[in-house]
């Protein structure tokens, strides 16, 4: 049984191989497609018979999937397809055209042809493979010249099948060809989609919007300092960053971050920030000044000041010490006599409450 099935595999590959050199045979013109979840999708192909055989021979011609008994299924005949199935062959080609494609439609297809009689048949193998997929859609930015740009639509899968592309100008189509151009410097948010697919949509390319530009610690800068100018702007592509100062030709830095160490009263004036991307660049300026204080004005003051406080401190630290000695003296020489100590001491501890309890009065005439 297992070696008659197999005996007639190799008949049946025979007679394929055969017939294909006897004239049958189906060129497809891509045999991998890739299409997009509601998009639609064409395959084409070319086919070939015998001399023999002409072309009003020919009875059946479909596309199909799937087989049922060994028989190839028409697709037109398939539910799942109904409705979204398109075919026509012309005497030496033949076109599927699958619309609304969904995530199931994913297969191979295959042409078959046959004419009445039962040896003249072909089955164009290997067929198709169709896979439904996210797109994955990129703008490509160009530079044709200084005032055009060039804009490409690129998906990581083979749209070459696909009826084409729309192109946004913010949220509105204006086009649908493959590429588009645009002017350099323009303010517009581009992307494209899919003709037939409005779900799909590349991500947006634009200029650099107008940078921001944060100062840290501060634009008020002390010589001798150090500060960290920041700029950053919303752009697609990512856009790079370059410093200039005013009244310069070539830039101070490049990078987001520009950093000036050890800052001097030349240092101070305007700075600028561009951000530049493919499709256009932006400027920001900040003013970098020289604080009227300066650094050592300000230490010497500060300096002074805890100084001050600091021999204070110890003046009254020596004078509370000395106090104490004399009341211990006093108070061995002279028992009766806390009351003076008491108002001698601008301190009053613990020990001299009970000398405030004892006379009120005495505690007013210190205040
Ligand atoms: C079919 O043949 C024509 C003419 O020979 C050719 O231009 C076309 O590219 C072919 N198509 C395929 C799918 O091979
Ligand atoms: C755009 O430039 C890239 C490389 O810079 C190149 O590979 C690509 O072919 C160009 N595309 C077009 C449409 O000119
Ligand atoms: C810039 O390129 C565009 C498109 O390629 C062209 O139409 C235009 O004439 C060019 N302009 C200049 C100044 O070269
Ligand atoms: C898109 O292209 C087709 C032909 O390929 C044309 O009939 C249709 O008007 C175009 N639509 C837009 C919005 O440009
Ligand atoms: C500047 O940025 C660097 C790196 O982020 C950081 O180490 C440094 O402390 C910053 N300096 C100032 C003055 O903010
Ligand atoms: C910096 O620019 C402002 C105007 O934006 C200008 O008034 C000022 O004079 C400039 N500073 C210097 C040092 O040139
Ligand atoms: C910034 O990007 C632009 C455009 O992509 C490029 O021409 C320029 O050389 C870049 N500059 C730096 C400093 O990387």
């Amino acid at each position: 049984m297992s070696s008659s099935a197999g005996g007639l595999v190799v008949f049946l590959l025979s007679v394929q191989v055969i017939q294909s050199q006897d004239g049958w045979g189906v060129t497809y013109r891509q045999t991998e497609v890739c299409a997009v979840k509601g998009s639609e999708v064409e395959i084409n192909c070319n086919y070939t018979y015998p001399p023999g055989i002409r072309y009003n021979d020919i009875k059946e011609r479909f596309w199909f999937t799937k087989e049922k008994d060994g028989e190839p299924v028409d697709l037109k005949t398939d539910s799942e397809y109904s409705g979204r199935v398109e075919f026509e062959c012309s005497k030496t080609s033949c076109y599927l055209k699958i619309t609304n494609v969904r995530e199931s439609d994913s297969a191979e297809y295959k042409l078959t042809f046959r004419t009445n009689k039962p040896s003249e048949k072909y089955t164009g193998s290997p067929g198709v493979t169709l896979s439904v997929t996210d797109p994955g859609l990129q703008v490509q930015v160009n530079r044709s010249n200084s005032t055009w740009l060039e804009l490409t639509c690129h998906s990581s899968c083979d749209l070459s099948h696909h009826p084409g592309y729309n192109w946004y100008k913010n949220e509105e189509i204006i086009q649908n060809v493959s590429s588009l151009l645009v002017s350099s410097g323009s303010t517009d948010r581009y992307s494209c989609g899919l003709r037939g697919s409005s779900g799909h949509r590349s991500p947006a390319v634009y200029g650099p919007r107008s940078p921001s530009v944060s100062v840290s610690p501060s634009a008020e800068m002390m010589e001798g300092g150090s500060v960290n100018l920041t700029c950053s702007a919303d752009a697609n592509p990512a856009a790079n960053y370059t410093w200039y100062k005013e009244h310069e030709d070539s830039p101070r830095a490049s990078g987001q971050m520009f950093t000036i160490t050890d800052f001097r009263a030349e240092h101070s004036g305007n700075y600028s920030c561009e951000a530049q991307n493919e499709m256009g660049r932006s400027t920001s300026t900040l003013h970098l000044i020289t604080s009227p204080g300066g650094d050592t004005t300000t230490m010497i003051i500060n300096i002074t000041r805890w100084t001050l406080v600091v021999v204070m401190l110890i003046l009254l630290l020596v004078f509370c010490l000395w106090m104490r000695k004399k009341k211990a003296v006093s108070s061995t020489t002279e028992p009766h006599e806390p009351r003076e100590a008491v108002e001698m001491d601008l301190h009053p501890e613990y020990e001299d409450l009970s000398a405030q309890r004892e006379d009120p009065e005495e505690q007013e005439d210190q205040v």
